[in-house]
């Protein structure tokens, strides 16, 4: 590949980066703090709003199959972000990984793509969040406005003025510097655990037979209307739309898929890992299958306490309590949930920023995004450029809708991932790789089509919108990235000429 479309940044050239001492990034962390917080940032609006959307809507009981599967998926992609992660241990994810193998356009592309991805999933997990204060005021009796209190007041209009404030405080907190710390970030992934483990421990008392009957619902056609609804391979493939059923499921495992979405930001922390070799795999593995066996054990309990079609969209797992007599439960769950959807919208927030520092210091995005407050030391100027944006989104879009385009997003980027792994394990045999993928090119070939599988089961309408996004990638990289990126000018990176990136501090 001659192409300059395809020209790579040298492994050791993204490592060197790192290594400049004005934007080196402390190693500190270990492989239980990635767990904690891969942990941290995984369970979130997916396993706390989406079951009750899913069950309701697409699989019925059958839900915990669908969180089953989305599990396989990500962890087949896990085994080769794994692999990226331990040989490139640079900030950027899957950015970085494919500049070092695949080259500039689709770096770019991936770039462009982890920005949706980051966005519109701070934005899902907001409205989540709404749909748990909501839930915790009604216990003490308060209701919003409907048209202040979701997307259909009365006569149509409604916004969801939560969800919105709740993303403008946190960008207030992120141009303003302020971290995490590590002993915030582990009690609040303690107390969004305990939550966890109450609704399955005491939900468990309050599970009734009947409701698990049937436990795969009987396919039903869809009443004809927008087509675009539709899962994009019943329409691919000509079959009439239906939901439930075994490829209702599989509809069902394309949006709890969000559930899991936060493991490849556990990535990203390389560059801050003490031995990212060895901690990286582990730190990543291991808080997907903690979150996996939480998820598919969250939802047979749920379903089991309330018949999959009463289930509540905006706060089940509460509202499965309320529903059985047990408000103080209810309450206890509402506010665990609302304090841990609040680092987890944080941390996506923050990943964004992250992005934008490594495509912005490798010339593909302008300066402008990068320069920092001369006071705060943060990128303000893009903060809150996508702060508002994306709060204005979570006031007026349904959850479904973003949550299946950030899902097509992160699918697309596993893709990038897996095929890049064999890619440089062609082109650069000679990298360490203390972790290496088993069984490649199989394992990295089955992720791909796995992630594909999941995708085609994503609405046309979201391919359609993923479409549009990603041409206008393609445009703004031909009008200004391609000609101001650092290694067309043949720049190597020397000390001060980049910045650290912002509040890189999040345990
Ligand atoms: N996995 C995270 C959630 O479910 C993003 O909210």
């Amino acid at each position: 590949m001659t192409s300059p479309l395809f020209r790579t940044k040298k492994v050791e050239q993204s490592i060197l980066d790192t290594e400049e001492p004005e934007h080196a990034l402390k190693k500190s962390l270990s492989a239980l703090d990635l767990t904690v917080f891969g942990v941290g940032v995984i369970i979130g609006t997916g396993i706390f709003v989406l079951t009750g959307t899913v069950a309701k809507n697409n699989a019925g009981p059958a839900v915990a199959l669908a969180f089953a599967a989305a599990g396989v998926v990500c962890a087949l992609a896990a085994l080769c972000y794994a692999e990226f992660a331990s040989t490139v241990p640079v900030a950027g994810s899957a950015y970085t990984f494919s500049y070092a193998s695949l080259g500039e356009l689709p770096a770019w592309i991936i770039g462009w793509d982890l920005v949706l991805e980051f966005a519109l999933g701070t934005a899902v997990v907001a409205v989540g969040w709404s749909g748990y204060i909501q839930s915790l005021m009604g216990n003490a009796g308060w209701e919003m406005p409907a048209v202040l209190g979701s997307r259909e007041g009365a006569d149509g209009f409604g916004f969801d003025i939560l969800a919105a404030v709740l993303v403008l405080v946190l960008t207030g907190i992120l141009v303003l510097g302020m971290k995490l710390s590590a002993r915030v970030t582990s009690l609040v992934v303690a107390i969004k655990v305990t939550v966890v483990l109450v609704v399955i421990v005491a939900g468990a008392f309050f599970v009734t037979a009947d409701n698990y009957d049937p436990f795969v619902p009987k396919a039903q056609p869809v009443e004809a209307g927008n087509n675009l609804d539709s899962p994009l391979i019943q329409l691919m493939f000509g079959w009439a739309p239906s939901n439930f059923g075994v490829m209702g499921i599989f509809t069902a495992a394309s949006v709890v898929f969000f559930a899991f979405i936060g493991f490849d930001i556990v990535a990203t922390a390389a560059e801050e890992t003490k031995n990212p070799q060895r901690d990286m795999p582990r730190g990543i593995l291991g808080s997907l299958l903690i979150c996996t066996v939480l998820y598919v054990l969250v939802s047979i309990v749920v379903t089991g306490m309330q018949h999959y079609s009463r289930l509540s969209v905006d706060a089940p797992l509460a509202d499965a309590f309320k529903a059985t007599g047990h408000p103080w439960f209810a309450g206890f769950i509402s506010f665990g949930a609302a304090v841990g959807l609040t680092t987890v919208c944080m941390i996506l927030l923050l990943g964004q920023t992250r992005v934008f520092f490594a495509m912005s210091r490798d010339g593909l995005l302008p300066r402008f995004f990068s320069r920092v407050h001369p006071r705060f030391k943060t990128p303000h100027r893009p903060t809150i450029l996508l702060g508002v944006v994306i709060a204005v989104l979570a006031g007026f879009t349904p959850l479904n809708e973003l949550a299946a385009l950030v899902n097509i997003g992160t699918l697309f980027a596993f893709v990038i991932v897996a095929v890049s792994v064999i890619i440089l394990r062609r082109t650069r045999p000679d990298l360490h790789r203390s972790f290496r993928t088993p069984w490649v090119p199989f394992l990295p070939i089955v992720s791909v089509a796995a992630s594909l599988w999941l995708m085609l089961n994503l609405p046309a309408e979201t391919w359609v919108r993923f479409a549009v996004w990603m041409a206008l990638g393609i445009v703004v990289y031909f009008v200004y990235s391609r000609s101001h990126s650092r290694l067309a000018r043949g720049e190597e990176t020397t000390a001060g000429d980049v910045m650290r990136p912002p509040g890189h501090d999040t345990r």
